[in-house]
Formats: structure tokens, C-alpha cells, sequence
């Protein structure tokens, strides 16, 4: 049995235990700046070490650490793992900015662990029918949306609306369906991107300031022009991508993995409309397919890897920075070197 610990014992931290003891793994160890949540969580999970102690969370042997902390928390946890050969399933973003991001790969690549990024669209049928869909064919322009409800709800962590800790609505949200777009598209790299964002609602609530209302424009180096939408504060949760080229327009229209999911629009002169399999082609979602690498040391089963993920983080860099800088801000030819 694979032994796991869990770093941040909040909503995903409970999610990442039930996929794992789905997959009868075992969680060994759990950790929390909040010492009765990972108690909680461990509890749950069978786990016999709960604490708020790095030093003791790390003296429990483990295969693979899955980190899902806040943003601003990944280098230290990715350090002690990689001192000790621990692989990793890290919570999106892969940081905070693109400087965390480095040091963080400097370590995964020293220590040649398992290191994988939780964009779980990428596991998702309808984008991987999408991305085979467009393997041999010209795309123009991409189209994403990005909707949830927090302004409304205010059913998530306070911190999701924090930018100074999430980042803001492009890295918390937009960020997930940035990346398909890129993963649709063979894992295209940004050169370079824009966003304009408001906060116009909630007056009253001062300790939010991430913006609800954002429109974002950027290009890709495989010469795609993208604009992606994003409202935090409107009914219904999900995503939408659409791509265009001479020859096609579709879109992927997603029920949240429910069936019923399909692409639809035109290919080639024809009408499309296509239902698509509830699962991938591997038959793994992002949590199994991370455990079955580690078991098995194929790393292909990864869709997502840190090095891939920072080239998304950068995209997300960019539009937050023009936020503040105003124009179109350039990512650079190595982003991640
Ligand atoms: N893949 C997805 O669909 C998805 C969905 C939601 C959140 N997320 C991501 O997952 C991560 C966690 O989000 P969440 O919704 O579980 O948040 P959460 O607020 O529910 O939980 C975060 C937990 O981390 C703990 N924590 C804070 N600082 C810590 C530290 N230094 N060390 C250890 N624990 C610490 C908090 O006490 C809390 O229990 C974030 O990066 C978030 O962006 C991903």
C-alpha cells in the first residue's frame, strides 16, 4: 500500500484523502497550521500522525506528499520532500508567482520525484477529444469562460477572495481552463497577455478585494489569439473553450464530467455534435493517475507535471501584472529558466 501524507487539511485536503483511500492507498500522516482540522482529517482518514509540526509530519515515511495549502504555502513542503525522495500531487497554482515557481522546480528537478500539478481538466474526456479532435488542424483564436458564485454565496474560504493570498480570480479560477486551452492546443506556451478587472460588488465587505468582473486577452507561440471571461460573482459554476480556424469551430460543452457532456459546432464543411465517453482514455482521474505513477514509475500518466504547469503559471503572471502595469505584458522566451 502507497503511504501518503496531506499538508492542509481544508476542502481539498478532504477531497485528496477520499480519492486516495478509494484507491486503497493509506494516508499516514496529516498536517495543519490548524492543529484540530488535520486531527480531524486524520481521524477520518485512519491516519496515525496529526500535528502542526513540520518536524514530525516529516519524520513519517512516505511515498508521495499531496500539498494543498494556500497558495502562498508550496516551497517549503516541496523542499522537504524533495530531500527525502517524497513525490508530489501540488494543489493548483503550482505557486503563488513565477519565482516560487522556479524554486520550486530547481528542487523537483534535483530530485527527480514524481511532481504533479491538480488541473484535473486535463483528465476530463471531452478536452482530450477535443485535443485529438485538433491534433492535425489550424486553430485562429480560443475562447474560454470561467463562472462561480462567491460574491453571491460566499460559500468558499475567505482567502479565495484575498488577492495578496489567491492571487486573485485569474490564478484561483481562470487558471484551470487557461491551462486546458493550452493542453487542447498540444501545451502551447504564453508570450504574452493582458486583463482589465473591477470589483463592483460587495461594497460592504472590505476584506475582499479580488475583482468579480474580468476580461483577459493574450496570445500563444503556437500563434493562437485567446480571450478568456471570468465572473466570480454571477449564478452557476463552470468553464467553457471554444476554439476557432478556417476549418472548424467548436466548442466544448461540459456538464461538469456529468454525462451529457459533448462538442458541438462544425469541422470541416460538416455540422458537429458528438457526446463524449464519461471517462478518459486512461481510466484514471487526476488523483489515481498520480498514485498509479508512483506505483508503477510511469510518469506519462501524467498530464500535468510542474515543469508544464509553470508555463500556465506564467500566463497567469503576466495578466495579473498587467492588471496593475496596464498594456499587454510580455512572458519572456524561458520563463522558466
Ligand atoms: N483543483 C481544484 O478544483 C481546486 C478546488 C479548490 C481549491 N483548490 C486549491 O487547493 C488548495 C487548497 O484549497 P482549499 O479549498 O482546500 O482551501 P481551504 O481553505 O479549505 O484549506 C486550506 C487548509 O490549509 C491550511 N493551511 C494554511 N496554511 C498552512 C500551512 N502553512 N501549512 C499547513 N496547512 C496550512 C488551512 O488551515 C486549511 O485547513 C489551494 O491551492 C486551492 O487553490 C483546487
Amino acid at each position: 500500500m502507497l503511504k501518503i501524507g496531506i499538508t492542509g487539511a481544508g476542502v481539498m485536503g478532504n477531497r485528496h484523502q477520499e480519492r486516495i483511500a478509494d484507491y486503497r492507498a493509506e494516508v499516514v500522516a496529516v498536517h495543519d497550521v490548524h492543529l484540530p482540522a488535520a486531527q480531524e482529517l486524520a481521524t477520518k482518514g485512519g491516519a496515525k500522525v496529526a500535528t502542526d509540526d513540520l518536524e514530525q509530519f516529516f519524520d513519517v515515511e512516505m511515498d508521495g506528499l499531496v500539498i494543498t495549502t494556500p497558495p502562498p504555502v508550496r516551497l517549503e513542503p516541496v523542499r522537504r520532500a524533495c530531500e527525502r525522495g517524497i513525490h508530489l500531487m501540488i494543489e493548483k497554482p503550482p505557486a503563488l508567482n513565477m519565482t516560487e515557481g522556479r524554486a520550486c522546480l530547481a528542487q523537483i528537478e534535483e530530485a527527480g520525484v514524481i511532481a504533479a500539478v491538480s488541473f484535473q481538466l486535463r483528465y476530463g474526456s471531452i478536452y482530450e477529444r477535443l485535443k485529438e479532435l485538433l491534433a492535425d488542424e489550424t486553430v485562429h483564436l480560443v475562447h474560454t469562460v470561467c463562472t462561480v458564485d462567491y460574491y453571491l454565496s460566499f460559500r468558499m474560504s475567505p482567502w479565495f477572495l484575498q488577492r495578496r493570498i489567491s492571487g486573485g480570480p485569474i490564478a484561483e479560477q481562470a487558471i484551470h481552463i487557461l491551462d486546458c486551452a493550452r493542453f487542447v492546443m498540444g501545451n502551447t506556451k504564453p508570450v504574452q497577455a493582458h486583463a482589465i478587472g473591477a470589483k463592483n460588488m460587495a461594497p460592504d465587505r472590505t476584506e475582499f478585494d479580488a475583482e468579480n468582473a474580468l476580461q483577459m486577452m493574450y496570445e500563444l507561440d503556437n500563434g493562437v489569439f485567446g480571450t478568456h471571461m471570468n465572473h466570480c460573482g454571477t449564478k452557476g459554476n463552470g468553464f467553457e473553450l471554444e476554439v476557432i480556424g478556417p476549418h472548424l469551430r467548436l466548442r466544448a460543452d461540459a456538464q461538469g464530467g456529468r454525462n451529457g457532456d459533448r462538442i458541438v459546432g462544425h469541422l470541416h464543411g460538416n455540422e458537429f455534435n458528438e457526446p463524449v465517453p464519461t471517462e478518459n482514455s486512461l481510466g484514471l482521474d487526476k488523483y489515481h493517475a498520480w498514485l498509479r505513477a508512483i506505483e508503477t514509475g510511469d510518469r506519462s500518466l501524467i498530464r500535468s507535471n510542474f515543469e508544464d504547469a509553470l508555463h500556465t503559471l506564467a500566463l497567469v503572471e503576466a495578466a495579473v501584472t498587467s492588471q496593475d502595469t496596464g498594456g499587454f505584458v510580455k512572458v519572456g522566451s524561458s520563463p522558466i529558466e
